[in-house]
């Protein structure tokens, strides 16, 4: 199907005050008091953000469908074939900011209703979708809804991932009332664009308004479970100890310093660490963290899982404790549609916006849509590059623009009936075929 952004000056724009409304009555679910959001995956500030947006849903005539892991989808059934697909989550790490997931949902829905307000009718049925779970903060791994619509994880075991307070997924999904009807995997999009916050410097550093996002970087989550011996902290000899608490400190550095080694896009977190029995004076018996690895490259990523295990198996026998892995999440990068990431870099030009190619450091749902169909994404630039943290914060004109860019290369992809029942890709500009979804 042919595509062309039909953004030039004059063309139909979103509301920003709508869109900026929107994203405050949002962000009020689940507020903290530092200005930030915690909606954690499946609670109830979970529960009341997603009957919000379904509410909202609703009030813009979609038809909206609940799948068996709790995917939302609002459909504006228009047109024919598959749907163009836009979407992102409402979930939040537990120290989360305002607008990481919920702005690419919100603006999803402020251009369903720009186009109905103006009377524009997309050739291809527009749906608007928010996935569980995408954070995997508690319930790992991070975007697992996603994962199960795009068929990379049967439901069934989705459905009984353990949280890290003690839950069962699939319990909590019935409690608060999103275990759906809608089969899982879901229909695959004509095409997928996520409209999200870059999280990182690199927008706002180079003063660069839109990102026409190439790709996601691959990630592995790994839990180490470090087991020693507890022992009275004065009387034991150093070289006697079995200190499970001084094997995941080195672990801690040693990621690090293996991250500067590998350089480029290497990045290592610690982001976990609990000890056991946790007392001043006693030698820490357990030890429990979890290791972020992450590389845009896949070798480079596996040369540092590598890395990292032959390390703990060095310590280990050293130190004569067990290092027992489990692993969380292990995705390998994924490079987007070129139509898609040319269409986003065209439709943003046509606006009148500066922009520029560049992958993603954060993981988004997009990167599993993108086993199903052409995916693309935007980004606009994060203040500071800081996210993940409630002072998360972008300017809002640039959120309005970037809601503008997500509006037109949907439009694009659409298509749109003209009042003669034709059917036009917007006339002045190139068209770019977009071959459409179906993929598995
Ligand atoms: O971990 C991530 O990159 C995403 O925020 N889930
Ligand atoms: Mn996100
Ligand atoms: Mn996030």
């Amino acid at each position: 199907m042919r595509s062309s952004t039909d953004a030039r000056p004059g063309a139909v724009r979103t509301d920003g005050q709508r869109l900026l409304g929107r994203l405050a009555e949002l962000a009020a679910i689940g507020d903290t008091d530092d200005g930030g959001c915690c909606r954690l995956a499946l609670t109830d500030a979970d529960r009341l953000g997603r009957d919000l947006v379904v509410t909202w849903m609703r009030e813009l005539g979609l038809q909206v469908s609940i799948d068996g892991i709790g995917n939302v989808v609002g459909l504006w059934a228009t047109g024919a074939g598959a749907p163009v697909m836009t979407g992102s989550h409402i979930d939040t790490v537990r120290t989360g900011g305002r607008y990481d997931g919920a702005y690419g949902v919100v603006a999803g829905l402020e251009a369903v209703e720009t186009l109905k307000r103006a009377d524009v009718t997309p050739a291809r049925p527009l749906a608007v979708a928010f996935f569980t779970d995408e954070e995997g903060s508690r319930f790992p791994p991070d975007m697992l809804g996603s994962l199960v619509y795009a068929g990379g994880l049967a439901l069934e075991e989705a459905l009984d991932t353990q949280s890290i307070d003690g839950s069962r997924l699939g319990d909590d999904l019935e409690r608060i009332g999103y275990a759906g009807p809608t089969p899982c995997p879901g229909l695959a999009p004509h095409a997928f664009v996520e409209l999200h916050i870059e999280q990182g410097p690199v927008l706002e550093d180079e003063d660069v308004l839109i990102g026409a996002v190439t790709g996601v970087q691959g990630i592995s989550w790994q839990e180490l479970t470090v087991r020693g011996q507890a022992n009275h902290a004065g009387t034991t000899p150093m070289a006697l100890r079995h200190d499970a608490g001084y094997v995941a400190a080195e672990l801690t550095t040693y990621a690090r310093r293996l991250a500067l080694e590998l350089g480029g896009h290497q990045v290592a977190t610690v982001g976990r660490m609990g000890l056991q029995p946790d007392l001043v004076n006693v030698v820490p018996k357990q030890a429990v963290l979890t290791v972020d690895l992450r590389n845009s490259d896949e070798g480079t990523l596996r040369e540092a899982e590598r890395r990292m295990t032959a390390r703990a198996a060095e310590l280990a026998a050293a130190e004569g404790v067990t290092v027992e892995p489990r692993t969380l999440a292990r995705f390998e990068p994924v490079t987007f549609d070129e139509q898609v990431v040319g269409l986003v870099e065209q439709t943003a030009r046509a606006l009148g916006h500066t922009v520029r190619r560049l992958p993603s450091g954060a993981g988004h749902d997009a990167q599993m849509l993108a086993r199903m169909c052409p995916t693309g994404m935007v980004f606009v630039p994060s203040v500071a590059g800081i996210s993940h943290n409630p002072a998360e914060h972008t300017r809002p004109e640039h959120l309005v623009a970037g809601a503008d860019v997500l509006l037109h290369t949907l439009l694009a992809l659409t298509g749109r009936h003209e009042p003669d029942g034709g059917v036009a890709t917007p006339a002045g500009s190139s068209g770019t075929a977009v071959a459409g979804g179906g993929r598995r």
